[in-house]
C-alpha cells in the first residue's frame, strides 16, 4: 500500500460516551436505601412507565430515602460533572459552569418483571445506580442493563464484527452507569432470586440542550 497514505488523517465520528463507577460507600449506603425504598413501595402503588410489572416510584428528589437519598443524589451530580468535564476534555474545551435539573426514581423488579426498550428525550445524561442486583449467587449472570446502538443501521451495514449493536451491563451493588439520554435501553426480564432494586435518574443541562 502506498506510503503516502501514512500521511492521511482519520477520526471517529458520532461516538457515544459511557461512564461507570462503583461508589466506595455502597456497602454502607445500600442497606439504608433498600430499607427506605421497600418501605415506600409497600405504602404507594407506584407508577407505570416503561416497567412491565415491578414497582416504579414517583420521579423527584428521592425524598422518601432521607439522608441516604441525598447522598446518592450527590453521587449522581458528581459523576455527571466528572463525565461532562471528561467529554469536554476530548474536544480540548473547558465547560463553563452549568446548571442542572434532575429527577430520580426507584425501581423494584420481582422475578419476571422487565423494562421495555426506551430513551429519555428531554434530558442530557441518564443513568442508574444499583442498590441490589437481586441475585444471591455472585457467579450468576444477573439481570443486565441492555444498551442499544442509537444508530441501528450501523451494525446491519458496517463491519458488524467491530461495532457491537448491544451492550449488556451486569449490575453490582454500588455501580452507577451514566450515558447520553438518547441511548435506547431496556432491562431484560429479572431472573434473580430476590427483588432487583435500582435508582434511575435524568440530568438535564439548563438551558436545554
Ligand atoms: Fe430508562
Amino acid at each position: 500500500m502506498s506510503r503516502e497514505l501514512e500521511q492521511s488523517r482519520s477520526a471517529t465520528l458520532f461516538g457515544t460516551p459511557l461512564f461507570t463507577h462503583v461508589w466506595a460507600n455502597a456497602a454502607e449506603l445500600n442497606p439504608r436505601l433498600k430499607h427506605a425504598i421497600l418501605e415506600h413501595a409497600g405504602r404507594s402503588s407506584g407508577e407505570e412507565r416503561t416497567n412491565v410489572g415491578g414497582w416504579h416510584s414517583e420521579a423527584g428528589g428521592l425524598e422518601f430515602c432521607g439522608d441516604a437519598g441525598r447522598r446518592v443524589i450527590q453521587h449522581m451530580q458528581d459523576l455527571t460533572e466528572w463525565a461532562t468535564h471528561r467529554l469536554y476534555d476530548e474536544f480540548a474545551k473547558y465547560p463553563s459552569p452549568m446548571r442542572w435539573t434532575f429527577n430520580a426514581w426507584a425501581n423494584v423488579s420481582a422475578p419476571g418483571d422487565f423494562n421495555k426498550m426506551h430513551m429519555h428525550p428531554g434530558a442530557t445524561w441518564s443513568g442508574v445506580y444499583y442498590v441490589d442486583p437481586g441475585e444471591t449467587h455472585p457467579s450468576a449472570d444477573g439481570t443486565p442493563l441492555h444498551l442499544s446502538d442509537p444508530n441501528p443501521v450501523r451494525t446491519s451495514s458496517f463491519f458488524p464484527e467491530l461495532f457491537a449493536s448491544n451492550v449488556l451491563i451486569k449490575p453490582e451493588p454500588g455501580l452507577m452507569v451514566l450515558f447520553p439520554s438518547y441511548v435506547p435501553h431496556a432491562v431484560l426480564p429479572h431472573r434473580g432470586d430476590r427483588p432487583r432494586i435500582s435508582i434511575a435518574f435524568n440530568m438535564r443541562r439548563e438551558p436545554f440542550p
